[in-house]
């Protein structure tokens, strides 16, 4: 048996990289545990911040949650019955610091649930004889009778000002919700207030995220110490990080990255560059199945394009997510993801809403009646205005041609993915008592649609598209300064 102390925890932690899931020995001696008297346990076993994460497949579910103190056990009991929770399933715990002045302890209880049925409702509670959790339920995933999965999108979701939340914990908690895709900023932040943020964050999500699966995408409210509370707190399929991953969902391929890594290189290039191998090679194998699985979806925090007003890098004429770090333009994303025919970008991190016309390389196609039946380029989507303490942001004026639907107000995307050729995207106006701000079809008519972008494309996107160079001028107001600019930067576009 192992004496597990706080010595040898702390020359495990900060000699290993801080960057996968620190699981406590199994058969560990916690220090309350050591002593010879049965009167002593831990003093804070109740579990709490209870939320579910989709396990890679319908037939499994990973449940999270944490405690103040060691429990040593970490249990999910379920069943189909709710006065009679048959099975039970021991998890594992990890421990995190997360390396500031007052660190608090906190314990993580991961569990697996496998082998459920899809469409079958299971009731369970977590927790050890220390504690357990009141009793939630949830609905193996399963295709609607009507059709498709529906998903919250959303990202910038804080403890104050969530302003949509209480609209997604209701849906949620009446079955008109499947899952949850948070893309990126959480809680501003996590880590403050010696961590009692995320805490509260992860409290206030547990009505949603108690009752289906809460899938989370990094942002840069995560940067401090290089993602920790993130990395530590969620626990999603295929990922030991959770930095970046994917799972498939009914006719959807999901691609979950990081935009940080090329913001916060403090903590070394090599995570950019791992996860743009990671890239390449799971966009191939998705391309390779997509007779089973045609969509291709990506997730990351900082948009390509947006019409804010604020410098962020979407503002930018090469910004660093769409053409790679500067002069090198290593890591690009937009030709990546347009090589391999990534249907759908949804991002997050402007305080608005923004719907894109299909664009790739700064060409939008928007020349023609039905632009998102077929679109020769990926879609975007831009919604993070869930609501959080920095408020929501202000648009330029007049925006560029690739703007397509914009909405300053509070509020969050319904997406629902039909089947394999239709899927559905509005934008819920929470300012506006439901308001829907946007409602619009990407359509596949046919699955073999699905796939990567080829010449032909690329030809039809130069023919019906309009490319924007550098000082476009897209308003008279905005005219005599893009003249002079020309003038001296005729021959700057990045052809890629
Ligand atoms: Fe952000």
């Amino acid at each position: 048996m192992l004496q597990w102390t706080t010595k040898n925890f702390i020359l495990t932690y900060f000699f290993t990289l801080i960057s996968t899931h620190e699981y406590l020995p199994i058969n560990r001696i916690p220090e309350w545990k050591s002593k010879i008297n049965g009167n002593i346990g831990p003093s804070f076993g109740q579990p709490e911040q209870i939320h579910l994460a989709y396990g890679g497949d319908p037939t499994s579910y990973s449940i999270t949650w944490m405690t103040y103190d060691d429990t040593l056990k970490s249990i999910v009991e379920y069943g189909t019955d709710i006065s009679d929770l048959e099975h039970s399933v021991e998890g594992r715990c990890a421990v995190f610091l997360d390396g500031q002045k007052h660190s608090v302890w906190r314990y993580i209880h991961r569990v697996n649930l496998t082998g459920l049925v899809p469409g079958t409702r299971y009731f369970y509670h977590v927790g050890s004889d220390h504690g357990w959790s009141p009793i939630f339920f949830f609905t193996a995933l399963k295709e609607r009778e009507d059709g498709g999965f529906i998903y919250a999108v959303y990202g910038d979701l804080g403890v104050e000002n969530g302003r949509s939340l209480g609209h997604i914990q209701k849906m949620a908690q009446k079955g008109q919700l499947d899952m949850v895709l948070h893309v990126g900023d959480f809680a501003y932040n996590m880590d403050e207030s010696n961590g009692e943020t995320g805490d509260e964050f992860f409290r206030q999500i547990e009505p949603v995220a108690g009752y289906i699966p809460y899938m989370a995408t990094v942002g840069n409210h995560e940067y401090y110490n290089n993602f920790t509370h993130y990395v530590n707190r969620f626990t999603m399929p295929n990922s030991e990080h959770n930095l970046f991953y994917s799972y498939d969902v009914g006719p959807v391929h999901f691609v979950v990255f990081s935009t940080e890594f090329y913001f916060y290189t403090q903590w070394g290039y090599h995570q950019m560059e791992n996860q743009y191998n990671w890239l390449i090679n799971d966009l191939k194998k998705a391309n390779s199945n997509r007779h089973n699985i045609p969509w291709i979806i990506t997730m990351g925090h900082r948009p390509m394009y947006c019409s804010d007003f604020d410098g962020d890098d979407c503002t930018k004429y090469e910004s660093v997510i769409r053409t790679g770090l500067p002069l090198t333009h290593g890591y690009a994303l937009e030709k990546l993801f347009y090589e391999y025919g990534v249907d759908v970008e949804l991002w997050a991190h402007e305080h608005s809403y923004e719907r894109l016309w299909p664009v790739y390389n700064r060409t939008v196609y928007n020349g023609t009646r039905h632009p998102y039946v077929d679109p020769p380029a990926p879609v975007h989507i831009i919604t993070g205005s869930a609501g959080c303490r920095e408020n929501t942001d202000v648009f330029v004026e007049h925006p560029p041609p690739w703007s397509a639907v914009r909405s300053t107000d509070y509020g969050f995307g319904v997406m629902r993915v039909y089947n394999s050729t239709h899927l559905n995207f509005k934008q819920i106006n929470v300012a506006q008592e439901g308001k829907i701000d946007d409602d619009f079809w990407v359509v596949k008519s046919s699955p073999k649609h699905h796939r990567p972008f080829k010449h032909r494309d690329l030809k039809r996107l130069r023919t019906y598209g309009t490319h924007i160079p550098k000082h476009h001028c897209h308003h008279k107001s905005h005219c005599d300064k893009t003249r002079r600019r020309r003038k001296h930067s005729r021959h700057s576009h990045v052809e890629i």
